[in-house]
């Protein structure tokens, strides 16, 4: 939600400030701009609605010469998308500039307190209030000013600041919204996350809530809002430069379906054993999870389905009740928590506010919290006490993909070691859980060869009114999965339904406009889904079956079948999403969307 980078070096900081907008634009992408300080000491902004290919032009991809700058790419929240509420902002002296993603809570009543004190403000930004609290707070040290105007905020932000008349230095301030500070070779930077400056540096500093970052060509200085000088570990970041670019492929969602085979196994990589699934991350907390009596699952979107996966793992191989929960929903009406509660946070940005604020409350309650993420440094790892990776690396499409199979194939890890920490499983199931891990990545990969076909069916499929997308145990997940994945980028309505719902009320949207599509792999529930199959068959609609390898009997029930290998059904969610990824994926390029960064959606959801 908004992507932010800063530079401050020795080289052009221009074209480093647009590359890592562009590598940041998934974040959110309404309205892009940039700020520099021109060696001829001059302050430049040009902002702009639009994506940052508008303010490229805008530039005529030239922006002036210059050893410093800051840059934002929007998804909007106060203020509508223009030119004029774009970032950067800048206080009345025009020597003032200001980036930010978050919401500033108190902006209306630090509007009026501005405005009757004089100042001027010209967008309708909450953000612009800052540029003005700094100016108020300068005098002659901008890190000063703007510790001084964080302690007027409330509300969430990370933010940066440049002042002209200090030329090298930024100064950078974090809320539960993430920040991060590259440290190069006589330069330094400031991004949302790490795709944006990995090109130039691997040593970052994952700054922490209430951090205040004063960088100059290769130094950075931490401190609390009070100036407190703070120690803070450079880290390193694990994945190259080409991780996150598209390799060859039209679109990055194309590219990270097809990276699932090796984001499984990199997931899987030092995990899985002969006798069984350890994950060492857990080791530290092992004493507290031999007393849990209860398992709740919190995380959004993608993430809640794969812990719907989770949540049944977690009842049959714990015996214990175990429940998926909507993060934005958890603190309305929390289930109990306590000691022997274990909550697992599930998130791929590991930056989502719900799932943060979810997971915050059931700490408070003295619950042992386990996070599930790929974000390593990201803010659900400090409220953790545990964290677990996905070790998918970077995941660039606002459409998870790859991180939604690691997410479901990490919890099953999960329920897994901690069932056989617990004694609840018997070294069989083990041994036979096992041989189904080792087998799933070139599974995966035959599951995308098999999946060769959506893109003719799909061409066919383009013009449908709606999809209703069905599926019973482990298929549930995949089905709403699969709907989310149609809606998000294809823009058409689809449902996901638990397939015995189907004759309680959305029976009657099937019809020859809106196909059903239906997991329909082999499990225990599998002539109940083919039940399903034939009533929406009776009803006209044309049937799509995700069905395992060597299904006799599927053909003479579908109109299209999306063929997957066969596997243990806990494993069956991860094979199962696949044809139904590509299938969403043909239908958006059929239809024209903009696949990797559909309309008013972000990647990173930093808001409530
Ligand atoms: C859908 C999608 C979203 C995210 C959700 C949670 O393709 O990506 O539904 O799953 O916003 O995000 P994280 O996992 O970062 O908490």
């Amino acid at each position: 939600m908004c992507g932010i980078v800063g530079y401050t070096g020795p080289r052009e900081a221009g074209p480093i400030l647009l590359d890592g907008l562009r590598r940041l634009e998934y974040r959110g992408y309404d309205s892009a701009g940039i700020a520099l300080v021109t060696h001829a000491g001059e302050l430049f902004v040009e902002k702009r609605a639009g994506k940052v290919a508008v303010l490229t032009d805008a530039l005529g991809g030239e922006p002036p010469t210059a050893g410093v700058g800051l840059g934002h790419t929007r998804w909007a929240t106060h203020g509508r998308v223009s030119d004029l509420n774009a970032h950067p902002h800048s206080d009345c002296t025009g020597r003032i500039t200001v980036v930010h993603n978050g919401i500033v809570e108190n902006f209306r009543a630090l509007r009026d307190e501005l405005a009757a004190g004089g100042h001027v403000l010209a967008s309708e930004t909450d953000t612009e209030v800052v540029a003005h609290l700094v100016e108020d707070a300068y005098k002659g040290d901008l890190a000063d000013a703007v510790r001084s105007a964080l302690h007027r905020l409330e509300g969430a932000y990370a933010l940066v600041v440049m002042h002209q008349d200090e030329p090298d230095r930024l100064v950078g301030a974090r809320l539960n919204v993430p920040l991060i500070v590259g440290v190069g070779e006589g330069e330094s930077f400031f991004a949302s996350d790490a795709s944006a400056l990995v090109a130039y540096t691997k040593k970052v500093i994952f700054l922490a809530d209430g951090d205040v970052a004063d960088i100059r060509p290769g130094t950075a200085v931490v401190t609390d809002i009070d100036g407190m000088r703070l120690e803070r570990l450079v880290d390193t970041i694990p994945w190259s430069a080409e991780a996150a670019e598209k390799g060859g492929y039209e679109h990055f969602m194309l590219k990270e379906i097809h990276e699932q085979p090796t984001a499984l196994r990199s997931a899987m990589a030092g995990r899985v054993r002969r006798g069984g699934v350890c994950l060492e991350e857990i080791d530290p907390i092992r004493d507290r999870l031999a007393n849990v009596n209860r398992v709740e699952l919190i995380a959004c979107g993608t993430a809640y389905y794969a812990s719907l996966v989770g949540a049944q793992l977690f009842q049959d191989w714990l015996g214990v009740p175990a429940r998926a929960n909507v993060a934005s929903e958890f603190r309305y009406s929390p289930p109990p928590l306590d000691a022997r509660t274990l909550v697992v946070a599930v998130t791929q940005s590991g930056e989502t506010a719900d799932t943060i604020a979810a997971t915050r409350l059931a700490r408070e309650r003295g619950s042992i919290v386990i996070a599930v993420t790929n974000t390593v440094g990201s803010a659900i790892t400090r409220e953790a006490h545990a964290a677990v990776f996905l070790q998918a690396g970077p995941e660039v499409a606002v459409a998870a993909t790859k991180t939604f199979v690691t997410q479901v194939l990490t919890l099953v890890m999960l329920a897994a070691d901690i069932a056989q920490q617990l004694g609840r499983r018997t070294k069989a199931e083990e041994e036979e859980l096992v041989v189904a891990l080792k087998a799933l990545p070139e599974q995966a990969e035959r599951a995308i060869e098999l999946a060769g076909a959506t893109e003719e069916m799909a061409s066919r499929y383009a013009e449908a009114a709606g999809f209703m997308y069905i599926g019973r145990a482990f298929g549930y997940p995949a089905a709403l999965e699969g709907a989310l994945k149609i809606k998000e980028i294809s823009y058409l309505h689809a449902e996901g339904y638990a397939a015995g719902e189907l004759k309680h009320g959305p029976i009657s949207l099937l019809d020859a406009d809106v196909p059903l599509v239906a997991v329909a792999t082999r499990s225990a529930v599998y002539e109940k889904l083919i039940s399903n199959l034939m009533e929406g068959k009776a009803r006209d609609a044309r049937v799509i079956a995700v069905a395992t390898e060597g299904d006799k009997q599927i053909e003479q029930f579908a109109t299209d079948v999306c063929w997957v290998p066969d596997t243990l059904e806990p494993l069956s969610t991860i094979l199962a999403v696949i044809p139904l990824q590509l299938f969403a994926y043909y239908v958006a390029v059929a239809r024209g969307r903009d696949v990797d960064q559909p309309r008013n959606l972000a990647k990173s959801v930093t808001v409530e």
